[in-house]
């Protein structure tokens, strides 16, 4: 919606404002404006990297963080700024808002370094379509996020006897059996993201993949009221009654705090907690486990984060073109994704040196591209339009919430979300 918003204004005020715009005229910068969500300890650490490369290109950084895990408020900010007329240089973006930002005539070209890199060939498939807009490479694929992840500290399971659950029916076992011996068994914060998240991680893992593509990107009516909806919600209200005595507003890296410290047991989270973990030193998978939530069959959902060039008036093509080399290029892909917890959005890097949780990761995101059980995620912002994504996650917030919501009433809000981009 807020696009749309921003689609008429932009129009009306600069309608010569033309579809990759290369700004010859302004004398190159070496200072670069960077905005992104990374904010947490192993996401900075990682932003480091990109810092240290651009400085040994000779540009600098002006870093311009933006709380807020799953990068909503880091989103309204860009959008202002561009509204504005003084969008960053750089920007962290992930999904259909690549695309929405093109279409708007604010994204460069990347074509020349997506052919000096044969991006065609190198990238993974899945990040081929979602950076290119009319056929033009117009963001630099970066990392592949999982996001069905149980985190588990593993001294407090064996604590009370408690195996790692192999199904949904099992996780409520466990949770019901923890809460019994007085301890909280999920790090969850309120946010809506972080709770939108754990019920993608149920509804894809109970429902099965061709039942959520369905059912949650597609939006088809007879996929949302069908008795596999029912019983979703039936597990998400136990769920629900199970951690909300225990929850408050955290971040999702401060939840990844109270599970390293043992209070709490299970976090269902991407990847980038194995970031977190690995800045703590935490030794992962020893002590924290990293096991796929509950699935039918492997399943992969995810999510990617790219780097997009905003054109200014004070842009530079030069600029451009040594950021865009510099980080498009393996050895920086390499560096960034082994700190961050993801997988390289290439598929030419091998992953010596990294984490086991990230090689098992990659295995699983092949078997289950083979299989139609990879997908992207709803909840951050890679599988359907921001509006439909807002809509889907505020239902899902209050379903949780609100212990008088029957699932008929969620069922029909999400039949009537509009589709529009
Ligand atoms: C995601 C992003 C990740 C990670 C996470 C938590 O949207 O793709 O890189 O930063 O948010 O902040």
């Amino acid at each position: 919606m807020k696009l749309i918003v921003l689609f008429c204004i932009f129009i009306l005020t600069l309608p010569v404002h033309a579809y990759v715009a290369q700004t010859t005229t302004a004398t190159q910068r070496k200072e670069i404006e960077f905005l992104h969500w990374w904010t947490a300890h192993g996401e900075v650490a990682a932003f480091n990297l990109v810092k240290e490369a651009l400085e040994n290109a000779g540009m600098t950084i002006q870093d311009q963080p933006i709380q807020g895990g799953g990068g909503d408020t880091a989103m309204s900010i860009l959008q202002a700024r561009a509204i504005a007329g003084t969008p960053p240089d750089l920007v962290q973006l992930e999904g259909p808002s690549i695309q929405s930002w093109a279409a708007l005539g604010f994204l460069y070209q990347l074509d020349k370094v997506a052919t000096d890199e044969n991006w065609q060939e190198n990238l993974l498939p899945i990040a081929r379509d979602v950076n290119q807009y009319q056929g033009h490479y117009v963001a630099i694929p970066i990392t592949v996020h999982r996001l069905n992840w149980m985190w588990i500290n593993r001294k407090v399971l064996r604590t009370y006897g408690l195996a790692v659950p192999t199904s949904w029916d099992e996780l409520i076992d466990v949770f019901t059996r923890l809460k019994k011996h007085g301890v909280e068994p999920l790090a969850l914060g309120k946010e809506q993201w972080q709770i939108a998240l754990l019920f993608e991680n149920l509804a894809f893992g109970y429902g099965g993949a061709d039942y959520y593509q369905r059912a949650f990107i597609n939006l088809e009516p007879q996929a949302l009221n069908s008795q596999t909806t029912y019983d979703i919600l039936a597990r998400f209200r136990v769920i629900s009654r199970l951690v909300k005595p225990g929850m408050s507003h955290i971040r999702w890296d401060e939840g990844t705090q109270l599970l390293i410290e043992g209070e709490r047991v299970f976090q269902i989270s991407g990847d980038w907690v194995l970031g977190e973990l690995l800045a703590g030193k935490v030794s992962v998978p020893a002590t924290i486990g990293c096991y796929p939530t509950p699935s039918q069959q492997t399943g992969f959902i995810y999510n990617m984060d790219s780097f997009a060039l905003f054109d200014s008036p004070r842009s530079h093509e030069e600029t451009a073109k040594i950021v865009s080399q510099t980080l498009a290029s393996p050895e920086f892909l390499k560096a960034f994704n082994k700190v961050k917890g993801s997988i390289p959005a290439r598929k030419d890097i091998a992953l010596d040196g990294f984490n086991s949780c990230s090689v098992n990761a990659k295995a699983d995101m092949q078997i289950a591209a083979q299989t139609g059980q990879l997908l992207p995620s709803i909840v951050d912002s890679m599988a359907v339009s921001p509006l439909v994504q807002q809509a889907t996650s505020s239902e899902i917030l209050r379903f949780f919430n609100d212990e008088n919501m029957k699932p008929k009433d969620f069922i029909l809000h999400l039949q009537n979300i509009p589709r529009g981009e």
